[in-house]
């Protein structure tokens, strides 16, 4: 058996060109997925033991040597190299040196790299969603206590980064734990699509041999097979929607970033970072830069990046397996860890951040943003249509900005007057009623909807928030579990033919 170069598989072919052996080879992104195929390797292996397939005797040996690669891998003295196509030539080639290729050379009956590769991306977005879910459901856990404690920290709210209407720190980030937690839904849901077993599919069509494919989805965890096998072997799509909601995600997250950023500046002064998450100038003292908020708004662009590379690379190739499916890999592994490191950083940031109480009070103080809530009551006291009260506050704002006064100082008389000259009619707004409607902390307790900036629908929300990220948590734990159920099943399995 000659090691290396393609050696294994080419029963047909010469020995092939080394350069063209190194710009083929998977060898060394592979490492992502060596643990994944040893593994799926060992269940294909006590598949074929179980089914009779192949002798017990020679199951045993194969699966000792692959738990012994397994080992060599966990002590990181596995070496990915020596010239091979990817992984799944290494080690299979390493088995048959083990044991020669009588025994050994059975370990791939009835497989094909096809499903083999299949089944190891399956289970490698698996292990990357589990801990994108955690990562996320922790950044959750974050805005939902940071809300908490913010309650009625005032603040102003935007459109157009201009003012717009008067609310809570809390609501903006209750906005946000709302939008993570549909990103978590997202993963949830393309998880359950990722966990389905291609194994058995052999290289498109299935096998003559009686594999059963149910019992190796069933120890390595999965829920059932992907049952069509030229779906099998073919479809990437769960790694297309795993790589969709980690943009999703992260588009939001460079979205919270961009408004700290904003947020942190000497012009804002709304909030300010912690010095363990800002970083200095080479040159001037005196800065206090956003540079990981910056770094995730670019890891966005290149997560998009990424993703818009794997739709590129799916569209075109003909249905079954193609080569150029291999170059997806990477991406996928950058995107979905990059994707990770946002979110805990995100989560710190959440967790650290200050907010500048008196800063926000004053600049909620000094807008014209409760020009909407003055509008309102003209309607309601004064009998105005919105376009009659519209045209009345818009003159008022105009001419208190003029004079550099804030909205709180206008007078019922100037109203009064104002109303004469821009609509015609004399109007009465008893003082009381206009003090309600241009004072903020009173604005926000008079807001009536569902889901606005209302101290009791906010504490509602949260409310409401906690209870659906319990039930987030109590989901991944089912998960969590039932894989660990899984395990156990496979290590007894695997006990019975190979005692150790
Ligand atoms: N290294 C390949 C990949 O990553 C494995 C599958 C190769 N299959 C094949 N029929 N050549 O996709």
């Amino acid at each position: 058996m000659s090691a290396g170069r393609g050696g294994l598989y080419r029963s047909r072919l010469e020995e092939m060109d080394e350069e063209a052996l190194s710009y083929l080879s998977s060898l060394a992104e592979d490492q992502e997925i060596l643990l994944e195929d040893i593994e799926g390797t060992e269940a294909h292996v006590i598949m074929l033991c179980e089914q009779g397939i192949i002798p017990r005797d020679d199951a045993a040996k194969i699966l000792l040597a692959l738990e012994e690669l397994r080992e060599k891998v966990l002590q990181g003295e596995l070496r990915l190299e020596g010239g091979y196509e990817d992984v799944h030539e290494l080690i299979e080639s390493k088995v048959i040196e083990k044991l020669g290729i009588e025994v050994g050379g059975k370990l791939h009956t009835g497989r094909s790299r096809n499903d083999q590769v299949a089944l190891d991306i399956r289970l490698r977005i698996r292990r990357l969603l589990l801990e994108l879910w955690r990562a996320a459901l922790k950044l959750a856990e974050e805005l939902l206590s940071r809300a908490e404690k913010e309650l009625e920290t005032p603040m102003i709210h935007y459109t157009h980064l201009q003012h717009a209407q008067i609310g809570y720190v809390s609501q903006y980030l209750l906005a946000h734990l709302d939008h993570l937690l549909r990103d978590i839904e997202r993963m949830e849901s393309c998880y359950r699509r990722t966990n389905k077993s291609p194994l058995g599919a052999c290289a498109v069509a299935g096998s003559t041999l009686p594999l059963n494919r149910e019992l190796v989805a069933r120890l390595l965890g999965f829920d059932g097979v992907v049952e069509n096998s030229v779906d099998a072997v073919s479809s990437r799509d769960f790694a297309l929607e795993a790589l969709s909601a980690a943009a999703i995600m992260m588009t939001n997250l460079s979205r919270i970033a961009e408004d700290i950023i904003i947020w942190s500046t000497s012009e804002f002064g709304y909030l300010e970072l912690p010095d363990s998450l800002a970083s200095p100038s080479s040159i001037m003292p005196h800065k206090k830069n956003p540079c990981i908020l910056e770094l995730l708004r670019a890891k966005t662009a290149k997560v998009i990046g990424l993703l818009a590379g794997s739709l590129a690379l799916m569209k075109g190739i003909p249905t079954g397996y193609d080569r150029d499916l291999q170059e997806g890999k990477p991406m996928i592994w950058e995107a979905l860890k990059e994707t990770r490191s946002s979110l805990m950083m995100m989560a710190k940031t959440i967790r650290l951040v200050r907010f500048n109480a008196d800063r926000l009070r004053e600049a909620v103080e000094q807008s014209y943003a409760p020009a909407i809530e003055l509008t309102e009551a003209l309607m309601k006291h004064a009998g105005l249509s919105l376009r009659e009260a519209h045209k009345l506050v818009g003159y008022m704002v105009k001419l208190l900005h003029e004079q550099g006064r804030a909205l709180k100082t206008l007078k019922p008389e100037e109203l009064s007057a104002a109303a004469s000259r821009v609509l015609g009619k004399s109007i009465i707004v008893p003082p009381e009623i206009l003090e309600r409607a241009i004072e903020p902390a009173e604005i926000m307790r008079q807001r009536m909807t569902l889901g606005s900036a209302s101290p009791q629908e906010i504490r509602r929300m949260l409310e409401k928030r906690r209870e659906a990220l319990n039930q987030a948590w109590a989901r991944l734990r089912e998960v969590e579990n039932n894989l660990l159920l899984a395990r156990q099943f496979f290590e007894e399995s695997l006990e019975k033919i190979a005692k150790k």
